[in-house]
């Protein structure tokens, strides 16, 4: 059978034996690469096809530069490119059209994403180059130094970057490698027959700058898997597209798109866009790709052997196991960034070091969030509010949904079923809880509506190709959209916030912004048309998968602002783009309530979490669909791990708060969220991890375990920081699920105490009240156990600590506690300290920079509790210094969540509080 029909017909086999709701997902809706005419024109690209060469190399300013000139044709403009090395082994490569040759217009560069002081004071100011031959290259190559072992270097002849070891000299990463980089230049006139036009599905694109689109190679050395570019539904390792044995595979696609109903397996590219790619291997470790550019990409992982049909020309250091991809974008420029690693955390710290840092939420929006479309009226929000204190469900957050508005009027209220909104929240914040409401993007044209007003008064709208007010459909019928990347206009959308213009709103209301791919329900592939304007005269396309990162930004802004600048915002985006960790939180958009969503929602969070975005979540119970009570339950169990943890609903589903199941399936929501609350120190001190490193709250395994092979492509399973391990579990009838532990120490089951070693793969028996969780050998774990409505009256409550030991009977842990709210932990508010376990001996150390007792923020909570897993001896007593107090200790089953079988130690109310130093000695 024709390969071509046999690849359709599987399709439609797999999609008609699939469950209803995967029938809704359009492929047709959306372009593939060959009805996109710059993928199909660079994936018809060959090895060795790239004719450039560097010439007039020299140092300006500290950057070695360079221009990019045709071998063989010299009647074209040279190309200018830039090398910059900085702090940390980050090298950063820019090449765009040389403005001295007059290009018809100035090139997209996207603004506001890299961190301005990245750019200011992490430059490494080149003084003076070396160079060197390569191979037999006629021209001598220029050597860039990077940090003490990696240096960069620019072959002139073929034009190649690449990074590689200082003493081994092995490559890490290379761009151009294969020779097929390409550079549409612009043209500024068509030439005779040519047409720039685009059709697709009845939409005409009037693409009037004509073909502008970049293709490069980039290879990854010693690289067993790749990781990143998000948002798609699928495995965590990036599996090839192209190559023997695959091709009629699509190469990732990162383009901004409201996917209706999307699909649990699918490489397709959903809400949110980040063009940064990690490799890691046994060998050499990790090292990360970025390449900063916001119009459409697709991006090819190329399998083994996908190039033996060039023609020899290409032959690269052979010896080396490398992944090859292949990147390509509409518009732009290039302005790429190489991170060296070498091991994963260095590499979330480099590209963090140049997007930012994930913020630092208020602590209650760590603790769990109640939402579906829609909580009805203020009764119905009362109504949940208080059933979730009926049922002694703690909950800290209730959003209300589209339907709260007058007729999709954002910062308006429906008068009828909102009547008294400010009073509304009160209510809730006189219980220490907090609300949220939606504010998307497309502002209804409606003249008497005051924003839409303003907006048009001040020309604040995007423009359509002909230069009026774009005009979409959605939400509220005929709507336009706000040019977010506009700072002005950011501003003034920043001040809508402000109290006194956001009639009903209280400093308890916090946002959630929607629909800012941006979605267009009649718009092309659901989104703005391409050729419309933004300020400056820059096309959507050329800024398309920032749009809605630079909505998030004007609206954290906008909250920013409206508490003058104290507390700290909490925003929750849907679409996103590199940099957006900055600005909030983002979650999974629409996914269905089946068992292959909630399993896929486990790699989908590990990769947000690799690529910035450490606080994500995915809609607890599946947004579309009715979830079975057994399926709610699981998902319960999982999500309250996931860093951002919300349960959400379509309008048309069920009711599904959690105690309408019955008494036993409340029981074990309340279980599970209550496992949250307890953990939320833990938590807590991985927001801060994540906010001061880059390394995020939730991570895969071959993150803490970078030599352990069997963790690479693990993703049924991820840590919470480096001490716990979660399994869930994703099939309604498992009776046993096998874990894999990695690493040479033993873990802990978080309810039992049971040890297994690691290294080992676990078939486990699960009953319905939890899922696998473990605490690995050698750390420390904070929780406060006594259960309260919300975070808020958990403020002063004692800490457990459980120590779990390892071989060496030793462990540490950190704690790090703040004002919960405020930024004064910038200018040191805040108490972090270190518990070690070690001789029989726990001692807490101050590790902030201030003295413990410190005088911006302290707390007189004390520990009511220490458990010791694992190999503690038999002591009998614990001496408490200072003051010299002992205490009996005492033997019995684990009581956390749940009873455990293991005997474990336990030290009763010691009488420490966590701000000070002392030491419990164990006897
Ligand atoms: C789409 C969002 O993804 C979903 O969460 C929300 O409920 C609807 N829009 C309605 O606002």
């Amino acid at each position: 059978m024709n390969p071509r029909l046999r690849f359709s017909l599987v399709l439609f086999l797999s999609l008609a034996l699939s469950p209803a709701p995967s029938l809704s997902w359009k492929e047709e809706e959306f372009r593939n690469c060959n009805q996109t005419p710059f993928c199909e024109r660079a994936r018809s690209r060959t090895p060795g096809s790239s004719r450039l060469i560097a010439s007039k190399v020299s140092l300006s300013d500290g950057s070695l530069v360079a221009s990019l000139v045709d071998r063989d044709d010299s009647s074209g403009n040279p190309l200018s490119l830039t090398l910059t090395s900085y702090q940390d082994g980050v090298l950063r490569l820019v090449v765009d059209e040389d403005p001295s040759f007059d290009p018809p217009r100035r090139r997209f560069r996207v603004p506001d994403v890299v961190l301005p002081e990245f750019e200011s004071s992490k430059k490494l100011w080149l003084q003076r180059i070396a160079e060197e031959r390569i191979g037999d290259d006629v021209e001598l190559s220029v050597v860039v130094y990077l940090n003490e072992d990696y240096e960069a270097v620019l072959r002139r002849d073929p034009f190649e970057v690449f990074v590689r070891e200082r003493s081994s000299k092995d490559r890490v990463l290379g761009l151009n490698s294969h020779g097929m980089f390409d550079f549409e230049q612009l043209r500024g006139k068509k030439e005779e027959g040519q047409e720039w036009e685009e059709r697709f599905r009845g939409n005409t694109d009037s693409r009037p700058h004509g073909p502008q689109s970049i293709s490069f190679d980039v290879s990854f050395y010693g690289a067993d898997f790749v990781y990143g570019i998000p948002e798609r539904a699928m495995s965590l390792a990036l599996r090839p597209t192209r190559g023997p044995g695959i091709e009629f595979s699509e190469p990732y696609r990162l383009f901004n798109l409201d996917v209706f109903e999307y699909l649990h397996e699918s490489p397709f590219g959903l809400y949110g866009s980040i063009p940064f790619m990690l490799s890691h291997g046994k060998g050499r470790g990790s090292v990360g790709f970025f390449w900063l550019n916001a119009a459409e990409m697709q991006i090819d992982v190329l399998g083994e052997g996908w190039d033996a049909y060039n023609d020899g020309k290409i032959v690269l250091p052979s010896s080396l196991k490398r992944i090859d991809t292949f990147w390509m974008s509409e518009a732009g420029i290039v302005d790429a960034f190489f991170f060296v690693g070498p091991g994963p955390k260095d590499v979330v710290r480099q590209y963090t070091s140049v997007t930012g840092l994930p913020a630092m939420p208020q602590f209650f929006a760590t603790a769990y969030h109640q939402c579906r479309w829609n909580y009805r009226d203020e009764q119905d929000v009362a109504e949940v509010d208080a059933k979730f204190d009926e049922h002694d469900i703690p909950y800290d957050v209730l959003w209300l949904d589209i339907e709260h508005t007058d007729g999709k009027k954002y910062f308006t209220w429906d008068k009828v079923l909102f009547p008294t909104p400010a009073e509304m929240q009160r209510k809730l914040a006189a219980e220490g809880r907090h609300m949220v409401t939606i504010v998307d993007p497309h502002i209804k044209r409606d003249d008497r509506y005051y924003i839409h007003k303003e907006a048009t008064r001040n020309g604040y709208y995007v423009k359509d190709a002909s230069g009026k007010d774009y005009n979409g459909w959605c939400w509220p019928g005929s709507s336009s959209y706000l040019d977010m990347v506009n700072p002005e206009i950011r501003s003034w959308w920043g001040d809508k916030f402000s109290l006194q213009s956001y009639s009903g709103s209280t400093p308890s209301l916090y946002i959630w912004n929607d629909m800012n791919e941006p979605s267009v329900f009649n718009g092309p592939e659901v989104s703005m048309p391409r050729d419309a304007i933004h300020c400056g005269s820059v096309e959507h396309r050329e800024v398309h998968n920032a749009y809605g990162y630079y909505f998030h930004m004007a609206t954290s802004d906008g909250l920013l602002k409206r508490g003058d600048g104290q507390d700290r915002p909490f925003v929750l985006s849907r679409a996103m783009f590199a940099g957006s960790q900055r600005y909030g939180a983002v979650w999974t958009g629409d996914n269905t309530a089946d068992w292959d969503h909630l399993r896929v929602s486990v790699p989908m969070l590990l990769t947000l979490g690799l690529t910035g975005m450490s606080f994500s979540g995915a809609d607890v119970g599946g947004y579309f669909g009715n979830p079975d009570p057994k399926l709610l339950v699981r998902w319960y169990q999982l999500g309250a791990y996931y860093p951002f943890f919300r349960g959400h609903a379509h309008q048309d589903t069920k009711r599904r708060e959690p105690w309408l199941f019955g008494e036993r399936n409340t029981e074990l929501m309340r279980e599970a969220i209550r496992v949250r609350y307890s953990l939320l120190p833990y938590f807590y001190t991985l927001f801060r991890e994540a906010n001061t490193t880059g390394v995020p709250v939730l991570r895969p395994l071959w993150m803490e375990f970078p030599s352990d092979e069997v963790a690479f492509d693990k993703d049924d399973s991820f840590m919470v920081g480096n001490s716990l391990l979660v399994h869930g579990v994703f099939n309604e009838h498992a009776k046993h699920v096998s874990v894999y532990l990695p690493g040479k120490q033993s873990w802990f089951d978080l309810r039992t105490g049971t040890p297994y070693p690691g290294g080992t793969t676990q078939k486990l028996e699960v009953s319905e009240s939890s899922i696998p969780a473990f605490q690995k050998a050698g750390t420390i774990v904070q929780r406060k156990d006594r259960f309260r409505r919300s975070t808020a009256q958990m403020v002063n409550d004692p800490y457990t600590l459980v120590i779990a030991l390892n071989s060496s009977k030793e462990a540490e842990g950190e704690l790090y506690v703040d004002d919960g709210k405020t930024f004064d932990f910038l200018s040191g508010g805040f108490i972090h300290r270190r518990f070690v376990y070690k001789e029989g001996t726990l001692s807490s150390y101050n590790v902030a920079p201030t003295a413990s007792g410190n005088a911006r923020f302290n707390t007189k909570c004390e520990i009511e509790r220490i458990i010791l897993l694992g190999p503690a001896g038999q002591p009998k007593n614990a001496l408490v210094r200072p003051g010299n107090l002992k205490t009996e200790v005492e033997y019995g089953p684990l009581q956390l969540f749940g009873t455990g079988s293991s005997n474990v130690l336990t030290i009763r109310k010691p009488g420490v509080r966590i701000s000070e130093d002392w030491t419990i000695q164990l006897s």
